[in-house]
């Protein structure tokens, strides 16, 4: 099962730990993975015990989707084994509608892109097993300047129901100005209305800060403007979403942006960064490539278990950057809990050159007694963790106590 990629193996390190100095405990949560707001006013639809996880047409296809693709990308997401690891959702982005609402008012399909509608899509993908996500916009239009939902919440969530929509994405274009306060929460109330369970996926590019508003109104909320299939967009994006860990949870989480991995904007050294540390943060796992044609590399990323694990772990804390060092601080730890007293961390490179980095137990929130240099034989002889890490690369461990690892075999 393991998968032994460089760069996003899971190591469990057993720390044994004798009988009479059992000492190794979690520090208070708020001194290093605050979750004082974890789970409070969340949506309440039963929705997002774990971060969402499927696929998007927009980071690759932009406006070039048509219904073929959307079904070959169902198809292939089944083949691939990839819907069977918990990428189920197919979401639609923009580009999907008519530039103009009919006669009646409603929106509809492109007729030369989709000209068997949307529901006969939905029926396909469901009959997959799989389930479907559209995409509209709070405001006046769509950023492709479709029809937007703004004033006519109703009508559309009535529409995406009858189609058998699953998801919906919620973008912020055209939006006169009006709080998002406001606007997005007209959407929430009309989605419940419909009496169908439908992922409400907030996009309002974390202008507003929404993790201090958005749990109450949605599954999820992006926390950054759109990600691009950069280096730099990537890490600047990982660190503007860690400031708000301690507002995610079951039922809500932070969304730093779909996947790029496999777009062919980054090195594959970088992608199994940005796949990592997404997991690690609780991310929405949301593939952003053409699934129907990815490269080997992309696919080992992908469906690496472990790290799909770390991100779909039943505890639901966000792991965050807990310690720097190095030239520009580019030497990075990011760790989080775990379920069944475990501890994920990730050792990340950010420099430009090959590196020895060092994890130390009491900078990822577990404390050694006095009798430390006794507790941890093994691999761990101290209470620390190196390894060598490749520029732009991570390496991501487990650690389970010993007595926890015990019991939960
Ligand atoms: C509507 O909201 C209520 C209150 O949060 C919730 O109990 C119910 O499950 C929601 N229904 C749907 C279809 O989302
Ligand atoms: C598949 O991807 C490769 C690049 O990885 C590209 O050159 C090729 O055109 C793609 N094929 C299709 C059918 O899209
Ligand atoms: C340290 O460990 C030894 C045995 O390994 C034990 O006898 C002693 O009490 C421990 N000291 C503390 C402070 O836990």
């Amino acid at each position: 099962m393991a998968k032994s990629t460089r760069n996003c193996v899971r190591l469990t390190v057993i720390l044994y730990v004798y009988a009479a100095a059992v000492t190794a405990t979690v520090l208070p949560s708020d001194q290093i993975y605050d979750t004082s707001k974890y789970g409070i006013l969340q949506l309440g639809n039963g929705l997002a015990q774990t971060p969402q996880m499927g696929w998007n047409s927009w980071n690759f296809f932009r406006c070039g989707i048509h219904e073929t693709v959307i079904r070959e990308t169902a198809d292939a997401l089944v083949t691939t084994g990839l819907a069977k690891l918990g990428y189920v959702y197919v979401n639609i982005d923009d580009c999907w509608s008519e530039l103009v609402r009919n006669s009646e008012g409603d929106m509809v399909p492109d007729s030369k892109a989709f000209p068997s509608g949307i529901k006969a899509l939905a029926d396909y993908v469901h009959s997959k097993g799989l389930k479907i996500g559209i995409y509209s916009d709070a405001g006046l239009y769509t950023c492709q300047v479709r029809p937007g939902s703004l004033k006519h919440e109703n009508d559309d969530a009535t529409l995406f129901a009858s189609w058998g929509i699953d998801y919906l994405k919620y973008d912020n274009c055209f939006n006169l100005g009006i709080d998002p306060k406001e606007r997005y929460p007209l959407m929430r109330d009309a989605l419940n209305a419909t009496g169908r369970t439908i992922f409400y996926s907030l996009c309002e590019w974390g202008l507003d800060d929404p993790a201090l508003w958005a749990s109450k109104i949605g599954n999820s909320w992006r926390t950054t403007k759109d990600i691009k299939d950069t280096w730099e967009s990537m890490t600047a994006i990982a660190d503007i979403n860690d400031k708000w860990a301690a507002y995610a949870g079951p039922g809500g989480w932070n969304d730093p942006d779909m996947l790029e991995v496999g777009n062919g904007g980054m090195t594959n050294q970088e992608y199994r960064s940005h796949f990592s540390i997404w997991a690690l943060m609780k991310a929405p796992l949301i593939i952003g490539c053409d699934v129907r044609n990815m490269t080997a590399e992309t696919y080992e990323i992908l469906t690496n278990e472990e790290v799909i694990s770390v991100n779909q772990d039943p505890l639901g804390v966000q792991g965050r950057k807990v310690y720097t060092y190095g030239p520009d601080g580019c030497y990075q730890i990011w760790a989080g809990p775990l379920s069944g007293e475990r501890t994920v961390f990730v050792l990340w490179n950010r420099c430009s050159e090959a590196a020895t980095i060092t994890a130390k137990w009491d900078t990822m929130g577990l404390e050694s007694s006095t009798n430390a240099s006794h507790e941890y034989v093994s691999l761990c002889s101290t209470n620390s963790f190196s390894a060598k890490v490749e520029a732009h690369a991570s390496e991501m461990f487990v650690l389970a106590l010993a007595a926890a690892a015990a019991s939960a075999a």
